[in-house]
């Protein structure tokens, strides 16, 4: 079986509705326009519908029949901070801010399977439609939880899926274990003694220590982690100066690091603190940095994964699901809904040729919307094959 017949029925209206959320991107916990509308379309279709968890997070509420289990199901909602340039006539009318990963279409993908479930109700137990804020750095679903989510709303298992510009449409990617990676920041400031430019021997230059800084933490991943384990340092901004003639007091360093397994993440941590402080040492500078955890890395259920593969291959047709791709350095704040609850994480297709292939994140990326009754019919056929009618 393809894409459910009623949800292809639905496409022009998702569309529709996509095309609404792309014109109007809202950042993180500022979804208030975006939520209100999802609000507004569950309730129509007779859902319970409970908002203002973490800030704007929604949670639509279906029953059917008389079965106690429960799924989840959670899609994100924010848009990033970025300028679109895709000159579509639907494009972002926020001047700065852009539904640059598709969060929009992963909405409308998990109202799609509302609308169908909610007339169909062809399941046995309870759904929760979670739509949740701050995906991008805010950390919403660790909010959402920490609000009570899976108090309020218990889950069984608690499934989310990404779309993929890399992969074909009509093709779908998930693991067991590891999808993506835990997603750390760090800033470090390296204190010198600023200067005339012509002096330097009366200075002590945080610009040249800040590079030696730079090239040693690269030492980390090439020297320090296993060869066979996966890291990422990434220095992404390097401040300092004001004028071509003046050494300044201070340089500050910027970035990210990537690691999918906790052994490494520590490894990468500690390491850090030493090169950092040491490099700094070697030339009579101080150097402080900041290490901040942020995303864990996202790990699938064994089981949910299983489950999640027979839904999509339902809708995608027998060896339409890749099962053996590997991980992405990429961060997912689902990974905290995986620590709590069972469940699994899956990356749908979007590239068509030329459309949908530009990568999430820049600033001529769309969401393609031949994929909307794709991933409506992953829900609904992931619902009524979990929670079936006895
Ligand atoms: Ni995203």
């Amino acid at each position: 079986m393809p894409v459910i017949n009623r949800i292809a029925d639905l496409q022009p209206e998702m569309q529709g509705w996509r095309r609404d959320f792309h014109q109007n991107p809202e950042l993180r916990f500022e979804e208030h326009r975006t939520a209100a509308r999802v609000a507004e379309l569950l309730a129509s279709w007779g859902l319970e519908v409970h908002t203002g968890i973490a800030k704007t997070g929604v949670v639509g509420v279906l029953r059917a029949g008389s079965g106690g289990r429960t799924i989840g199901l959670r899609a994100d909602m924010d848009a990033l901070p970025m300028q679109e340039e895709t000159g579509l006539p639907y494009a972002s009318r926020t001047p700065g801010k852009m539904h640059a990963c598709g969060h929009d279409g992963h909405t409308t993908m998990l109202l799609g399977a509302a609308k169908y479930l909610a007339e169909t109700r062809n399941f046995d137990g309870t759904v929760h439609f979670i739509f949740q804020p701050g995906e991008e750095g805010g950390a919403g679903a660790r909010v959402m939880m920490e609000e009570g989510l899976f108090t309020r709303f218990p889950c069984d298992a608690v499934y989310g899926l990404h779309n993929d510009p890399t992969l074909p449409l009509g093709e779908a990617d998930i693991r067991d274990g590891v999808m993506m990676a835990a997603s750390d920041r760090f800033y470090i400031t390296i204190r010198g003694q600023g200067g005339h430019a012509s002096r330097p021997h009366a200075c002590l230059d945080p610009i040249v220590v800040g590079a030696q800084v730079v090239t040693a933490l690269q030492t980390i991943v090439a020297r320090r982690v296993d060869p066979l384990e996966s890291a990422v340092i990434s220095v992404t901004q390097f401040h300092a100066g004001t004028a071509e003639n003046v050494i300044p007091d201070e340089a500050k360093l910027v970035g990210t690091v990537r690691t999918l397994a906790p052994g490494v993440q520590d490894l990468v941590e500690t390491a850090m603190r030493r090169v950092v402080e040491t490099t700094a040492a070697a030339h009579d500078a101080v150097a402080e940095i900041t290490y901040r955890r942020g995303y864990p890395p996202t790990v699938n259920h064994a089981e949910q994964a299983r489950r999640a593969a027979r839904a999509a291959e339902t809708v995608l047709g027998n060896g339409r699901v890749r099962r053996d791709m590997p991980p992405v350095m990429g961060g997912e704040d689902f990974a905290f809904m995986l620590l709590d609850r069972p469940g699994a994480y899956i990356k749908l297709g979007q590239a068509d040729g030329a459309r949908g292939a530009k990568d999430v994140h820049t600033t001529g990326y769309d969401f393609n919307d031949d994929l909307l009754p794709i991933g409506a019919s992953f829900f609904a056929s992931l619902v009524e094959q979990e929670l079936p009618r006895p």
